[in-house]
């Protein structure tokens, strides 16, 4: 599959190298240029390219930068991306840490996925939002292994949230669907599920427990 991948830190960076292993055609971009890059891209054979170059020809789009910046995202971001692309949205809403106050988050108004649909102007599929980075290089493990680590995934477009979940178990872990973007508060931080390294009935039951109360700590 083409991806394309936008941020390089932790979870793009890693994701990077998972993804190129396994054969996909990856094209990845951070905020300071291509030329800033090229030890990733000599690590793993992905392309470094320009944001605004990242979705051209990807069937699928990962978004993978601090929520803050998801408004510094250029206008056309995906312009040239391959009919009926899949944006994956890996982003949490941190406002004492990083990301300041977010009035439409903090009211209660969107999930924080549904405000970085809104920002970059296409539906997304939350999943990884939850997981460590290092979880994506070091936890993998085989289809039908009993400690496979399962992964919440909400979405509201069925075909696009399966893209996500055929490639995630591809990457070695199982999947649960965590329902519509709408209900992503379930997965959030500080929810049951957040940072669960557990398989899939557990998942279910942490998804289940959520509170829709934003916790105290994840507010601003
Ligand atoms: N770290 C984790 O374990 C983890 C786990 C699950 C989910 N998440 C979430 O996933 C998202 C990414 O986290 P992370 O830890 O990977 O972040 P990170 O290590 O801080 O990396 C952020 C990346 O985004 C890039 N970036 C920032 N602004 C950009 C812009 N305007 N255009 C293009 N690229 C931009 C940065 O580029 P430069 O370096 O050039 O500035 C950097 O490559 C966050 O929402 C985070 O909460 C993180």
């Amino acid at each position: 599959m083409k991806i394309g991948i936008i941020g390089a830190g932790n979870i793009g960076g890693n994701l990077t190298r998972r993804l190129t292993k396994l054969g996909h055609d990856v094209s990845v971009a951070n905020s300071r240029g291509p030329a800033t890059l090229t030890a990733l891209a000599e690590e793993t054979g992905a392309t470094p390219v320009t944001v605004a170059e990242a979705a051209h020809g990807a069937e699928l789009v990962v978004v993978t930068v601090p929520l803050k910046n998801v408004p510094d995202l250029p206008s056309g971001l995906f312009d040239g991306a391959a009919d009926g692309f899949v944006v994956l949205d890996t982003g949490n809403y941190y406002p004492k840490e990083r990301d300041g106050r977010i009035d439409a988050i903090e009211d209660g108004g969107v999930t924080e996925s549904r405000w970085t649909e809104q920002h970059i102007g296409h539906p997304v599929i939350k999943a990884f939002n939850g997981t460590y980075a290092q979880d994506i290089l070091d936890k993998p493990l085989p289809k039908g292994d009993p400690e496979r680590i399962a992964l919440p995934v909400a979405g509201d477009d069925e075909a696009a949230k399966k893209v996500v979940r055929d490639l995630i178990d591809d990457l070695g872990f199982d999947t649960v669907d965590a329902g519509g973007i709408d209900d992503s508060w379930r997965q959030q931080p500080d929810t049951p599920v957040y940072g669960l390294r557990a398989g899939v009935a557990a998942v279910t039951d942490a998804l289940a427990a959520a509170s829709p109360e934003r916790p105290e700590t994840f507010r601003a």
